[in-house]
């Protein structure tokens, strides 16, 4: 793995070895300076969430092979994957990318553990599910064995009989919009309001775009695979669109097997 950019301050801080006999480039990053590299951004104001999505994209756009993204990944993403999850509060997806990628809770890892405690965070993130229909199986050790209690987070007008079925299980269900819709501003602020203020959404594309589209996206984690597919495939945000494009920053570039690691920020501060 080497960074791209930015050249010299990541190289510095990520590595923390300016051992000239010692390669910067091309040899694999421990999580701990992975874990440096994707720090969350310090000095937020008390009890602000910060909502960051990690993704991976073929470069021809595709968010999937054969309806999941492990055909597009590979060992340094899921490294990387592995280290956004060692840092947050909580990993917010929807319903769907649970279903089909066969969700588990989170683990705890021994390269967090330390990180983890000093930040006041327990063992491993909390998941929390977007749905509206509740049509998930609580039976399944994503929501009787997790570390951290699983967070179901759906509608007022969701059924009473599942969110029962929700709670038996062990779920916390959290409300976060009228009807069965969740509205994805509402719930940004509901997990805040818990103290999952460092929240991390692994997708899919039908819920980061409503991110997105609601304006509360703060950065993006995106793998640039180097793989074309064609095809009809998903990208990585979905939904009616048609806001006015909103502007980026690149914060850092990663390299690794030609897949690009990059992590872009609504603020270049
Ligand atoms: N490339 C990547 O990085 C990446 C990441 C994640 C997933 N994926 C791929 O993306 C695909 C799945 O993604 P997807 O976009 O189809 O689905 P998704 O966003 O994972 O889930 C959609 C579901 O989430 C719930 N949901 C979303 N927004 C909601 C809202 N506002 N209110 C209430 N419920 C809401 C609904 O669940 P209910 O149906 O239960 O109501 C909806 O059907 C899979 O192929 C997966 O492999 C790729």
């Amino acid at each position: 793995m080497r960074s791209l950019f930015p050249v010299t301050d990541l190289t510095k801080s990520a590595v923390g070895d300016e051992d000239p006999s010692r390669p910067l480039t091309d040899r694999e990053w421990t999580l701990d300076e992975l874990a440096d590299a994707y720090a969350y951004p310090t000095g937020l104001p008390a009890g602000a969430p910060w909502l960051r999505a990690n993704m991976v994209s073929t470069l021809d756009g595709a968010a999937q092979h054969d309806g999941r993204s492990q055909g597009i990944s590979c060992a340094a993403d899921m490294r990387i994957f592995g280290t956004l999850r060692g840092l947050a509060d909580v990993v917010v997806v929807g319903a769907e990318t649970v279903r089909l990628e066969g969700y588990r809770p989170a683990r705890a890892r021994e390269a967090f553990a330390g990180r983890r405690a000093a930040a006041g965070q327990g063992p491993a993130p909390a998941v929390a599910v977007v749905t509206g229909s509740m049509d998930l199986d609580f039976s399944l050790p994503l929501f009787t064995e997790p570390l951290v209690p699983t967070l179901v987070v759906t509608g007022a007008g969701a059924p009473d009989d599942r969110i029962a079925a929700a709670g038996k299980a062990g779920a916390e269900v959290v409300i976060a919009g009228e009807g069965t819709r969740v509205d994805p501003a509402r719930a940004v602020r509901e997990l805040a309001g818990r103290g999952l203020t460092r929240q991390l959404t692994e997708g899919g594309p039908r819920l980061l775009g409503q991110f997105v589209a609601a304006g509360v996206l703060d950065e993006l984690c995106l793998t640039l695979s180097p793989m074309l597919t064609a095809g009809d495939a998903q990208r990585i945000a979905g939904g009616p669109g048609g806001a006015v494009p909103e502007r980026f920053f690149l914060a850092s570039l990663l390299e690794e097997a030609g897949f690009l690691f990059s992590r872009y920020r609504r603020t270049d501060s």
